[in-house]
């Protein structure tokens, strides 16, 4: 089974996060595959085989990173049935803005409203990846390896 990791990030910090969680699934035996958000279409998601897994943070106003925009204002527009696709979402951004973590929640959202399958509630982060990156990991492990 094959993980997708999508990520959104404006300076980098998140897709080390990211990168970060790649390897620690790469250690633990799972196929990872590794790319921005921008990089998908919305057409793409429902013909990923495996798990989806989106780590992003939030900027500006509550919006999403610049590598991340496209695909939220895609996926605002729910036009297309995501049946089918298993995801989690890990948000990070910082709890003295007003929109804490508002793009990784809209993901979440978004994901739920089009037929995605949550496979765990979202984590929010209050920029302290280094810590609950992990912990998000290990509450995914026996999740993904029940997964076919
Ligand atoms: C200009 C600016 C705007 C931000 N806006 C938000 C926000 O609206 N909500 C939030 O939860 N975090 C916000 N953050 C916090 C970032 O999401 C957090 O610092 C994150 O670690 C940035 O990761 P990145 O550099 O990989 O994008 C903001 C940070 C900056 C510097």
């Amino acid at each position: 089974m094959i993980i997708h990791i999508l990520y959104g990030s404006e300076t980098g910090s998140t897709e080390q996060l990211a990168e970060q969680a790649v390897e620690h699934l790469q250690q633990l035996g799972h196929e990872v595959t590794l790319d921005p958000l921008d990089d998908a279409k919305v057409s793409d998601l429902p013909q990923l085989s495996g798990i989806l897994l989106i780590i992003t943070s939030t900027w500006g106003d509550g919006d999403p990173p610049s590598n991340a925009a496209e695909l939220h204002y895609q996926l605002s527009k729910n036009e297309t049935s995501l049946t089918g696709v298993r995801y989690a979402v890990f948000g990070i951004g910082m709890a003295s803005f007003g929109h804490f973590c508002q793009a990784g929640k809209d993901f979440d959202h978004f994901l739920a409203a089009a037929g995605a399958e949550r496979l765990l509630p979202i984590t929010l982060s209050d920029d302290n990846g280094a810590a609950d990156l992990p912990l998000w990991l290990n509450k995914l492990q026996p999740i993904l390896t029940r997964q076919k």
